[in-house]
């Protein structure tokens, strides 16, 4: 990243400063507060990997009794991968998100509430989650805020953003206080992703018809893009902020750039590369976590992995690095999902996933029957150790052993060219963690 420093604090402080103006107003209203609740793994289901928390057995009995007379039967599901399900919501999970700290999920469900669960409970029996109630309305889709103080939403009924702020309370928990004003009502079309820039300038809202609309943090629209797809299928935001991209009903995957000027002013929004290479509809696309690496999968029954560390000013087009096989996506709508690192890709077609490791394309993994309804979610947390997957009231977490496996297979490559001590110790110590990773899940040899 390139650009400057101070515009990006001024961006981020100016959102803060809007949302604690707005924070005492929507608490006079009497609007959210944060509720913590406790979820626990079903009665059958063995910890993976984890060690198991006998001492709150009956606690978590009572908690089981408490569920069943509330919730309708939950869809089971029990896997040797599975580190961790997340049961609190009582509808449909549609979004989840990753803070970019790493410390937190936010999933939101059509049950008009987002939840917030915190990533270092996951090894745990229990997991906390604290609620967002969102007012006659529910959120389809969730993104944290850079500073991890806020997240945005896109509401249902309301068919436009709205800002929670989180201020942490005295006894540990959060306050949820939605900004006061919405952000206008803009889309056409039913909106299909949302996101907002780690560099706090921008947010992108996308919807199904050929229109994403770049926003600074005031609910300003700063420019609108028509992609010319026929329809989007999928729109997102790269992890460095630079880009922008967007697939649809045509073969090609666009990539614009949203340019700011030195002092962190909004200047245009320019083509910068494509995509080419399927042979029909794209469904969905991934950035790896620094943006030098793309991912898509279309409905020509492949999943193809790009090169995108050009320099697309002088020309230079994405490199294809592979092509894989994913039959599934030739008749049914797919998701996708890049590990950080760009080792691994996860796909999603029904309620089944499928890993495949990046390197030879080979298929690694594979689970059957996740949730009880179609995948909405896919998406690796931020160390790239766990997948997570959501459709149904669930939230299901992986083991990522392929990511493992590629550690193993990359450091006894490198091992072999050390040119001295040092070097050699800190890749063998590496080496070391990710078989010891692979021998506690059972699968040190694949
Ligand atoms: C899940 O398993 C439990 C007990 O093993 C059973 O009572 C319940 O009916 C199952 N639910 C579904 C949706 O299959
Ligand atoms: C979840 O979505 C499915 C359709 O996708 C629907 O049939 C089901 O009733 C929904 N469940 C809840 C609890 O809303
Ligand atoms: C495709 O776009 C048109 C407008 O261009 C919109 O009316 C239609 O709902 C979109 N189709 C889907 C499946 O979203
Ligand atoms: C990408 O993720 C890896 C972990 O898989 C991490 O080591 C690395 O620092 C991350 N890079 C960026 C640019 O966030
Ligand atoms: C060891 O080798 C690596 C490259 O393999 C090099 O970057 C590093 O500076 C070397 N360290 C010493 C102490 O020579």
């Amino acid at each position: 990243m390139e650009l400057p420093q101070m515009p990006e604090l001024m961006g981020l402080s100016l959102l803060l400063g809007l949302l604690a103006l707005m924070a005492t107003a929507a608490v006079a209203r009497g609007w959210l507060r944060a509720e913590e609740e406790i979820s626990s793994r079903s009665a059958g289901q063995k910890a993976n990997g984890f060690p198991l928390d006998k001492s709150s057995k009956s606690k978590k009995q009572k908690q089981q009794q408490r569920i069943r007379k509330e919730k309708p039967q939950q869809h089971n599901f029990t896997h040797r991968l599975l580190a961790a399900a997340l049961k609190s919501h009582s509808g449909n999970i549609s979004c989840m998100d990753f803070s970019s700290n790493g410390k937190y999920l936010a999933t939101c469900a059509d049950d008009r509430t987002v939840r917030i669960w915190s990533t270092k409970d996951f090894p745990q029996r229990e997991h906390r989650s604290m609620r967002a109630n969102v007012e006659l309305d529910h959120a389809t889709l969730v993104r944290f805020s850079p500073d991890c103080r806020a997240f945005l939403v896109w509401l249902a009924n309301g068919e436009t953003l709205r800002v929670f702020k989180m201020s942490k309370r005295e006894d540990g928990g959060y306050t949820f206080t939605a900004t006061p004003e919405d952000f206008p009502k803009k889309h056409k079309a039913p909106v299909i992703n949302i996101g907002i820039a780690d560099t706090g300038k921008f947010i992108m809202t996308a919807s199904s018809d050929t229109i994403i609309l770049i926003w600074n943090l005031k609910g300003q629209v700063l420019s609108t893009i028509n992609t010319n797809q026929m329809n989007n299928t999928h729109a997102a935001i790269s992890p460095c902020s630079r880009f922008v991209a967007s697939c649809g009903f045509t073969p090609d995957v666009k990539v614009w750039e949203v340019c700011f000027g030195k002092k962190g002013e909004f200047q245009e929004v320019v083509r910068a590369f494509e995509l080419k290479g399927h042979s029909a509809a794209v469904h969905f696309f991934a950035f790896s976590n620094d943006s030098r690496r793309m991912a898509s999968v279309s409905k020509d029954g492949t999943w193809k992995l790009w090169d995108t560390d050009v320099e697309y000013k002088k020309q230079q087009d994405p490199y294809l690095l592979r092509t894989g096989r994913f039959e599934e996506a030739s008749s049914m709508l797919c998701r996708l999902a890049l590990s950080p690192d760009a080792q691994v890709l996860a796909l999603a077609s029904g309620s089944s996933i499928h890993l495949y490791n990046t390197r030879r394309g080979e298929k690694e993994e594979c689970f059957e029957q996740v949730h009880g309804e179609y995948i909405t979610d896919l998406s690796f947390d931020i160390t790239g150790r766990l997948l997570a997957s959501c459709g149904d009231r669930a939230v299901r977490l992986f083991h990522n052993t392929p990511g493992h496996r590629a550690v193993v297979e990359e450091m006894q490559g490198l091992l072999k060219r050390a040119s001295n001590e040092s070097t050699r110790q800190r890749l063998q110590q590496q080496l070391t963690q990710a078989q010891e990773a692979l021998k506690s899940l059972g699968a040190l040899k694949k």
